[in-house]
């Protein structure tokens, strides 16, 4: 391997410290504790993961968190009623629905619904709205830990071409915003572009984000260049057993790659300290 292994990990825990501090520095001044609300419907097991490590940093960093586990066949009467309530709880600076919702209700209808203040995904028609055009926006979190890192690689981040793989509106689309908002030269690729592999070799920063296991390999990686792997995937392991991998074959890009983040360990522990660090933020406009 010839390329830097970037620690998600431990860049995350230096987020986190910092969200504390200032989070200590709010109540000790203003009496005011951040306080974020997580809606999880139905029993998804990998989101009843993410949710239970959401609600523990949350309380680690000092805050308050609000869980509320709702059944998988609530109407959208019921959910969109409990978000009202949240918008209107002056307790609750951040709230997160978890996605994806049971098929009978309307992600975006819900997502559209929470406050845009209070909208810590970033995910309302509002925020991207605001991110598009340049303006003060609530960013969608695993995009920010992703440019956070780069900052931290590159410093300036100006006349670099960017290709994102994967069109999401949770990563892919806000990425690309994020990486334009940098002066980037970027480029959003998905499963329809054409020759791919020459694209993507001509990236100085290639981020995977398309939730297909291992895609990426070392022959589509420019040589030196940073490759961001916002991929987790489970796969099957030889002799029985499964292992998470993401988006990139990790062995053969960091044979070609300068400076490359590893699953797990990477991009996933930032996109929880964006989560925090967008809470407070929200609790710091509320309060002016
Ligand atoms: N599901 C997978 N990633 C995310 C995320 O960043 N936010 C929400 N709300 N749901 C998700």
């Amino acid at each position: 391997m010839t390329a830097r292994k970037i620690d998600g990990k431990a860049f995350a825990a230096k987020v986190r410290a910092q969200v504390a501090t200032e989070v200590s520095q709010l109540k000790a001044a203003h009496g005011i504790t951040p306080g974020l609300a997580v809606v999880l419907v139905g029993e998804d097991p990998a989101s009843e993961v993410y949710v239970r490590n959401k609600g523990k940093q949350t309380i680690e960093c000092g805050m308050a968190s609000f869980e509320h586990k709702l059944a998988a066949d609530t109407s959208e009467s019921a959910l969109l009623d409990l978000i009202s309530n949240l918008n209107n709880d002056p307790q609750v600076h951040g709230i997160l629905v978890q996605l994806p919702l049971p098929g009978h209700l309307n992600e975006d209808l819900v997502i559209n619904a929470i406050a845009p203040e209070k909208d810590v995904d970033g995910f309302h028609i509002s925020n991207v709205g605001l991110l598009a055009t340049g303006q003060k926006a609530m960013v969608p979190c695993t995009p920010l830990g992703c440019l956070m890192m780069l900052r931290e690689e590159h410093g300036s981040l100006s006349g670099m071409n960017a290709v994102v793989v994967g069109r999401s509106n949770i990563v892919g689309k806000p990425m690309a915003q994020l990486l334009l908002r940098d002066s980037c030269t970027v480029t959003i690729a998905h499963s329809r572009t054409r020759d791919i592999e020459a694209l993507c070799r001509t990236a100085d920063i290639l981020v995977a984000a398309v939730g297909r296991p291992q895609m990426v390999t070392g022959d589509w990686v420019k040589p030196g260049a940073t490759v961001i792997d916002v991929g987790i995937n489970r796969i099957e392991k030889e002799g029985g057993g499964t292992r998470l991998v993401g988006d990139v074959d990790f062995d053969s890009a960091a044979e070609v790659a300068g400076a490359i983040t590893p699953v797990p360990g990477g991009v996933g522990p930032m996109t929880i300290a964006c989560l925090l660090a967008n809470t407070l933020t929200a609790c710091c406009r509320a309060n002016g």
